[in-house]
């Protein structure tokens, strides 16, 4: 599950709230980061910044202790980055201190993120009193140790073949999955036998407890947050674990929190067929220019759909094309996972994704081929699998599995493949397990979309009971967290909520103008490349 994320342009600043909202034909290729030898900096227990990457952010590490219960366990090493507030540095009394984010996964790297496209639009959206600070959770890209550890390298790993394959649990796959789960055996013995005793602590309460670290060392004692997707998990467990340290956090794209720690993950799709129908009924509104794959009536799309569907599972498509870089078999279970990630970001993908099924249709694949990423992973697996009850599935087990979760929603496989990645893990440290409930110091900010493919809102409302006080507001869109769309009015909110503290009225609900298939002229070729290249800069949840 790894989140989310957005590496579109909000286009938004605050300044600019009521100018016309997104433009994401504008949003060109993401300019590569610079590196930064992090081994540079020395890890401390204080917030020494230094200026990394561009003039306009700032990095330090800080050294926590790998076990809050046990100095003699060690340290581990927190990478953080941030845009500062310029009311900060330049000492104004207006100045309010760090919001911390987290983008998903979990495994998602929050220093990647503000250094995004994606950092200094939401820097804009929490405006210029507070400092956006990014961290990678422990175990996490620049943080150190690292979970990566479990391969020698990147050969080995794609050697294993962990991605791709290990996320079909499709029906139709399951005549193989025995062979499958084999692998997941091996999976789990291999990280168990290469783990060097780090793996029992990347937990999620853990890194709530660095979280908490991070504030005292900024010399604060309260929290102010804004969580996405696996990030509401992390915020939630925070919120559960120091209530009384709250000063402002924000769920935004909540998981099933506590079928998180149960390792249960199918009543976080109930709303997937939903995000796929805005596609049929959005491509049958917007006519034949601006849909490549439109007929009339959205049931006549999503027949046409399923046709593509049945010629795939019987004839895997070759997918190669001199224009792409990618090139492979799509079969039907990537046809399956390939639609549902375009799900997460409707507004970058469906008019990409309309054309690639009007080429499959004609024959080719290698544009939809482009659209795919492999799933799964041992970051994680590793922070998933040991937050989550243990789970010993056989292959017997799996298969009832799947099919249970394949009645919940067409794109069932999706969740049950967690289930598949975790059958074979065998570090389960005695870690928080939840309840998640709290009464908190201030209320919490819950946001969910109507048609999110992996965060439902009933996620959202089930969320809001286990805060007292806390608000749920509702973003009128398909697309994983808010963020997927471009909505002036929950921009509006969330800097509301931040710097004022204040709610959104209960019930509020907040529409996005916004066309999922923008007229043709704003949807040319550009309008592949961005959405490729948002696919594959995305570090998805699940
Ligand atoms: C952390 O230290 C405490 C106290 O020594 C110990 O009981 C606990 O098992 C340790 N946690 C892990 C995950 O090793
Ligand atoms: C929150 O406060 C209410 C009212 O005082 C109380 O009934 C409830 O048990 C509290 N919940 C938690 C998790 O402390
Ligand atoms: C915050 O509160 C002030 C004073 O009540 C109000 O004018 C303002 O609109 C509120 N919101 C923002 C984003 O400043
Ligand atoms: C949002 O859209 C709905 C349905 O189109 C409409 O009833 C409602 O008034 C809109 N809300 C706002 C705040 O514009
Ligand atoms: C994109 O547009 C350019 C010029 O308009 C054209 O040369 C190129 O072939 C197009 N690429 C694709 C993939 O359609």
């Amino acid at each position: 599950m790894k989140s989310t994320l957005l590496f579109l342009q909000l286009a938004l600043g605050v300044a600019s709230l009521a100018s016309d909202l997104p433009v994401f034909s504008r949003y060109s290729r993401r300019q590569d980061v610079p590196t930064f030898d992090w081994d540079s900096i020395a890890p401390s227990t204080t917030l020494n910044w230094i200026t990394c990457y561009s003039e306009a952010t700032q990095c330090t590490r800080l050294s926590v202790p790998v076990n809050y219960s046990d100095p003699s366990a060690g340290d581990a090493t927190i990478a953080l980055v941030r845009i500062p507030s310029p009311l900060g540095l330049a000492g104004s009394p207006s100045y309010r201190g760090p919001v911390l984010i987290n983008p998903g996964g979990p495994g998602g790297s929050g220093v990647e993120y503000v250094l995004s496209p994606i950092g200094s639009d939401i820097a804009s959206v929490i405006g210029e009193e507070f400092d956006l600070v990014g961290f990678d959770p422990r175990g996490v890209a620049n943080s150190t140790p690292r979970i990566l550890s479990i391969f020698n390298n990147d050969v080995e790993r794609v050697e294993f073949g962990l991605g791709y394959d290990d996320w079909n649990m499709e029906v139709s796959s399951l005549p193989t999955l025995p062979g499958r789960w084999a692998r997941m055996q091996v999976f789990g013995r291999l990280a168990q036998g290469r783990d060097n005793g780090f793996l029992s602590h990347v937990t999620t309460d853990n890194v709530a407890r660095d979280m908490m670290s991070i504030v005292s060392a900024h010399g604060r004692e309260k929290l102010q947050y804004w969580g996405f997707s696996y990030g509401t998990v992390l915020g939630a467990t925070f919120a559960t674990l120091f209530p009384d340290n709250i000063e402002r956090a924000i769920l935004d794209g909540v998981l099933d929190l506590d079928g998180y720690y149960a390792t249960e993950w199918i009543n976080n799709i109930v709303d997937a067929d939903k995000a796929l129908q805005t596609f049929f009924a959005g491509c049958a509104a917007a006519g034949p220019d601006s849909c490549a794959f439109h007929s009339p009536q959205p049931s006549a799309i999503k027949q046409r759909l399923d046709a593509l569907y049945k010629r795939v599972l019987r004839q895997p498509a070759p997918a190669y094309s001199p224009s792409f870089p990618q090139y492979g078999v799509l079969d039907y279970a990537l046809l399956k996972s390939t639609i549902f990630i375009a799900l997460y970001a409707p507004y970058q993908t469906f008019p990409t994704l309309a054309q690639a099924l009007k080429l499959l249709e004609d024959g080719d694949a290698s544009l939809l081929y482009q659209l795919a990423i492999p799933r799964g992973g041992e970051t994680p697996a590793a922070v998933e699998c040991a937050d989550g009850k243990p789970v010993s599935d056989s292959p017997a087990t799996l298969a009832e599995y799947a099919k249970q979760a394949s009645l919940k929603s067409s794109f069932g496989s999706q969740a049950a493949s967690v289930r598949l990645l975790c059958s074979g893990w065998k570090i389960h440290p005695n870690s928080f397990k939840g309840p998640i409930t709290a009464n908190t110091s201030h209320p919490l900010l819950i946001i969910g979309n109507t048609a999110d493919p992996i965060t439902p809102l009933a996620a959202a409302k089930q969320a809001v009971k286990a805060f007292p006080g806390s608000v749920l507001l509702t973003q009128d869109t398909p697309g994983h967290t808010s963020v997927a769309a471009p909505s002036e009015c929950t921009y509006r909110h969330v800097r509301n909520y931040f710097l004022n503290g204040t709610l959104p009225i209960a019930g509020t609900i907040c529409n996005v103008t916004t066309p999922l298939f923008p007229p043709r002229s704003t949807n040319g070729n550009d309008s592949t490349s961005v959405a490729i290249e948002y696919v594959k800069r995305g570090m998805f949840i699940v």
